[in-house]
């Protein structure tokens, strides 16, 4: 199995964390809805969905991205599967797993921002710096890595690792 870098217990601490802040920031605004990006986020979500105390409900939403990662641009971003309900008026927060170049969270913050949101936010567990290509505001940040390959907790290699109850790093050896 692949080497931990976050084990249960510290993610289970930091995502209890994140869901006081957005408790915090959300308190007395009504219902936030939580928008989950699949599939990688689907683990996070449940868990920080558990643990909030503010009244909300679960959208998902479905992206993928065309040809090799290498060569990918802003465009190359494409919506699979839509949020089931209109989003007009609401607080929004959109649950990533991971943002890497930064091109999936930029393309549905530009995609759910001209559907008049009352607010647009978005929570991650995981930050790639090193990987930047287009800058995007994460108003709730689980944890910043280093540029490494990461499986588990809804992470995924070739669909694999995906349901590991941690976050390992995954060395080349075992790609
Ligand atoms: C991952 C992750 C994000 C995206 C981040 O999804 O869940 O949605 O990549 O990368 P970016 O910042 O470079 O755009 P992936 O395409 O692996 O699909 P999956 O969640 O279905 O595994």
């Amino acid at each position: 199995m692949p080497p931990t870098l976050y084990s249960e217990e510290q993610i289970a601490e930091r995502v209890a964390v994140l869901a006081a802040q957005i408790d915090e920031e959300y308190a007395g605004a009504g219902q936030l809805v939580l928008i989950g990006v699949l599939k990688g986020s689907f683990i996070f979500l449940s868990d920080l969905a558990r643990k909030l105390t503010i009244p909300h409900r679960i959208e998902f939403i479905a992206v993928s991205s065309y040809g090799d990662r290498e060569s990918e641009t802003a465009d190359s971003v494409r919506l699979l599967m839509d949020v089931r309900h209109a989003i007009d008026g609401e607080h929004v927060l959109l649950v990533e797993d991971i943002v890497d170049t930064g091109h999936t969270i930029a393309y549905l913050k530009r995609l759910l921002g001209t559907r008049n949101p009352a607010s647009l936010k978005t929570a991650t567990l995981l930050h790639k710096p090193d990987r930047t290509e287009q800058e995007v505001a994460i108003d709730f940040l689980g944890f910043t890595i280093p540029d490494v390959w990461v499986v588990g907790y809804g992470l995924d290699y070739a669909e694999r690792y995906r349901t590991l109850p941690y976050i390992g790093e995954l060395p080349p050896e075992m790609r």
